[in-house]
């Protein structure tokens, strides 16, 4: 296994530099340049000077669209540095997204030519410094995540060093210091949706969780099957029941080191491999199955970089974490399992396993004393078929809380939705013989799921933030590669962060 639970995103220095553009040495310059008829900004004229005015007549010859995420490579043999890639970016009008997106296409893109050291020209879009350069930061570490752990042959030319043209100022830093730390937060949330099955289940899944603790200070709390059992969670038992690798229940809590404003729960579905149960899925169904525990890695990633930046809440990261298979020992359709809260249910669908594990995990962070608990998982197929496979379904118990956290996703660049949590849909789930059924039919398959776990929110301000589909991406973009995304992490920390703002 090589799951990156303590180290910074790769092994990029990151520097600044005063010396002029055409003069650094490095194998990669990086400037962005805007659609045709925009006005480009003071860096990137410097650097198209630089070439006498090479740069801008190779972007009209190649009909450049200047759009974020379109890249153009011009080799420079020599001076400046050996290649220039050009990223799209309208300066004028950039957000922190554009900016993010732009950095990031650019990272791919320099990775792919195989460049060591990349300078970096951040134009000036009128953002203040520590929110463009965290973005630049945060987008171009993003953008040259890839996952070689179980590559053999020769290693990939990877970016090692990074230089920031430009003033090293004290905002500047923080930023760029900022970026890292949620870079690497994501980074961790990737290696672990990578990981397959066989290298993370509950049992390495919670060691991760203890190491990554241990780095950055976080207490740590881990309960075994038998614990859980005498604890009464009797549904994330009865998931784990049918693997021979037993469930987890663990905890990461973050404490501040000022006053704390509140105490908040990140709760996540850590479905290591969800084969379905008993309730089979088909093949091709079942083979992605290994990012059902994309809920778990975004909160273990949120945690990591919570803990780096300093923020005034209580937090605890809160997993569940099985392995569905079928078997011998399985839990069966039909079974009624009592849930932590005494609440039971009964078994319909034994691939209905995430809003099981979720229940007593619920109750377990509602125990803990949280005021906001805000669950990430996996959770429906019909999310998928509601919102598309980028999006993430946001249900709450109170409107203002799912408004901020799609407010934080709006500015982070994940694309959230508020869905309804109509309770005239909860009767699907009435059971014959328990206090519920654990699938209510077809129709509003995800409002069901979610409906079902806002009778383990014990009455605490909770959302669900169902994210199915969207922990892979099937094609790169921006600062996106292909594959893990680790959605969930940065919406997470924004929130937080709008929040400390606030109060
Ligand atoms: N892990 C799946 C949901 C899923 C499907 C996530 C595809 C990502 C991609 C979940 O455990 C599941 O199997 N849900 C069932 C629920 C049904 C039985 C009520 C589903 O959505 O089909
Ligand atoms: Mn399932
Ligand atoms: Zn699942």
């Amino acid at each position: 296994m090589a799951v990156r639970a303590s180290g910074a995103p790769a092994d990029v220095g990151i520097k600044f530099t005063s010396t002029p553009v055409a003069e650094i040495e490095v194998d990669t310059l990086v400037v962005c340049a805007p659609p045709e008829d925009k006005a480009w900004d003071a860096g990137a004229a410097a650097v198209d000077a630089a070439l006498d005015g090479a740069l801008k007549v190779a972007l009209t010859d190649a009909a450049f669209s200047g759009k974020t995420d379109a890249t153009f490579n011009l080799p420079t043999p020599g001076r400046p540095a050996r290649r220039v890639i050009v990223t799209g970016l309208d300066a004028g009008s950039a957000t922190g997204e554009d900016v993010r997106a732009a950095f990031g296409a650019a990272a791919r893109a320099a990775r792919g030519a195989k460049s060591r050291s990349v300078a970096c020209v951040v134009p000036d879009t009128g953002l203040d410094a520590a929110t463009a350069f965290r973005a630049a930061t945060e987008g171009f570490l993003l953008g040259l995540y890839s996952f070689g752990a179980y590559r053999s042959g020769e290693e990939p030319v990877e970016v090692e060093r990074l230089v920031f043209a430009g003033e090293e100022t004290p905002e500047a830093t923080e930023g760029v210091q900022k970026g890292q730390a949620v870079a690497a937060g994501v980074y961790l949330a990737r290696d672990l949706v990578f990981e397959p099955g066989n290298a993370i289940y509950p049992v390495t899944l919670a060691e991760v969780a203890r190491e990554m603790s241990t780095n950055v200070e976080l207490e740590y709390e881990v309960f075994d099957e038998r614990q859980l059992a005498e604890m009464g969670a009797g549904a994330l038992v009865a998931v784990g029941q049918g693997s021979s690798n037993p469930p987890r229940l663990f905890r990461m809590t973050y404490t501040p080191s000022g006053e704390s404003q509140a105490t908040i729960a990140l709760v996540g579905k850590g479905i290591t491999f969800d084969t379905g149960g008993m309730s089979l899925k088909p093949h091709d169904g079942m083979v992605p199955m290994k990012t059902d525990m994309a809920g778990a890695a975004a909160v273990l990633g949120a945690m990591r970089a919570i803990a780096e930046l300093d923020l005034p809440f209580t937090v605890h990261g809160v997993i569940a974490a099985a392995e569905n298979m079928p078997s011998d020992t399985a839990y069966r359709p039909s079974d009624v399992l009592r849930a932590m809260n005494g609440k039971t249910i009964e078994v319909i669908s034994t691939d209905a396993e995430g809003r099981l594990v979720l229940a007593d995990a619920l109750v377990y962070a509602a125990g803990l004393g949280s005021e906001i608990m805000i669950d990430l998982a996996t959770l429906t197929g019909a999310k998928m078929i509601a919102l598309g496979a980028e999006s993430v379904a946001v249900f709450a118990n109170d409107d203002d809380l799912a408004k901020a956290i799609v407010d934080a996703a709006g500015e982070a660049g994940e694309l959230y939705w508020h869905m309804p949590l109509w309770d005239q849909l909860r009767k699907q789930l009435d059971s014959e013989i328990a206090d519920m059924k654990n699938t209510g039919g077809r129709g509003g398959g995800a409002i069901t799921a979610a409906l079902f776990l806002s009778e383990f929110a014990e009455g605490k301000r909770w959302a669900h933030l169902d994210i199915a589909g969207a922990a892979w991406a099937s094609s790169a973009s921006g600062y996106t590669p292909k594959g893990a995304t680790g959605i969930g992490v940065r919406t997470l920390v924004t929130y937080l962060e709008r929040l400390a703002a606030q109060t």
